[in-house]
């Protein structure tokens, strides 16, 4: 028998939990030549803000060992082309839309939030963890009071589930979780890049033009698995847990560490059909190992001694 693969967040069912990641997926449509979008759990589009942006100036990629460096700057066309030119592309596809928003203040998040209140997407993911603008951003995500401003703000312009998005890059995940939840956030995504840094030895110049960078794929995946852990002790409202999956087990483990979801990233860089790949590998673990429903799996970690 088929495993049953859906999942729910605030209410919106999910068929299976495998969401591809905001910032590695585009707007969906460039993926879809390569797999059929109606298999995902859901897409996180690109990161928008409320005018188009050129990003930083390249280089703005560096590989690293297990994973990649960006400094994108979040180049964008803006929400307003987002609207009608790539959401109705999108629309054609049976999966859930997940729209990444972004400012340079607390009042653009909000006019970008009132835009897409008529607009038939199913959740706003608020980015408050972009360590590549100079603005906004990071900025916003690194201390509890500031992470409950922006998010009760926010909420109080949008009409569909804020999924907050985390930045790593703090001393106490916990606390930054828990403002979020008391601020009226309706879920969790976690983890968004590791700060970092590349040098080129040969000319003792930093490789990206922005000199620091976001650390994102397999080399982050033990401390996104720690932090959605630990988030998950401390709020009760849903977690997207992300960071260097490349595997349905990698799932499986976000899972049990208490993630309802997962979004996959980098591994969309490494090849265009990962997610449906690890989507297929969820299913073929769960036939394995006996699990007919996937939310068996969720907060599922069993902590007993070692001695
Ligand atoms: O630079 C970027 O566009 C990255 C965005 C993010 O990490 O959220």
């Amino acid at each position: 028998m088929k495993p049953r693969m859906s999942v729910k967040i605030c209410g919106v069912s999910f068929k299976n939990p495998v969401i591809a990641a905001s910032g590695t997926f585009g707007f969906g449509r460039e993926y879809a030549e390569y797999v059929d979008l109606n298999m995902l759990g859901g897409i996180a589009v690109k990161g928008l803000t409320l005018l188009p942006r050129k990003g930083n100036p390249p280089p703005r990629i560096a590989e690293t060992s297990s994973g990649i460096l960006n400094s994108v700057g979040l180049q964008n066309p803006g929400v307003d082309y987002f609207i009608e030119h790539e959401l109705p592309k999108l629309l054609k596809y049976d999966t859930r839309i997940i729209v990444n928003i972004n400012g340079n203040t607390i009042d653009e998040y909000c006019r970008i939030a009132e835009k897409l209140r008529d607009v038939p997407i199913h959740f706003l993911e608020l980015n408050i963890s972009c360590p590549n603008v100079k603005q906004g951003g990071v900025a916003f995500g690194t201390h509890p009071d500031v992470v409950y401003d922006i998010t009760r703000s926010v909420k109080a312009h949008a009409k569909q589930p804020v999924l907050v998005k985390l930045t790593p890059n703090v001393t106490d995940i916990k606390e930054i979780a828990i403002a979020a939840e008391k601020a009226g956030g309706d879920g969790i995504s976690l983890i968004n890049t590791v700060l970092g840094m590349a040098i080129d030895a040969k000319k003792r110049r930093p490789v990206l033009a922005n000199i620091v960078g976001g650390l994102s794929g397999p080399a982050i995946k033990p401390i996104a698995l720690r932090m959605v852990w630990e988030v998950a002790q401390v709020v009760s409202i849903p977690i997207i847990g992300m960071g260097g999956i490349t595997t349905g087990e990698d799932v499986v483990e976000f899972l049990l560490a208490g993630a309802t979801a997962v979004g996959v990233g980098t591994a969309n860089l490494i090849s265009p059909t990962a997610c449906i790949d690890i989507v297929n590998q969820l299913e073929e673990y769960m036939v394995q190992n006996g699990i007919e429903d996937v939310n068996e799996l969720i907060g599922g970690l069993e902590i007993k001694s070692f001695c």
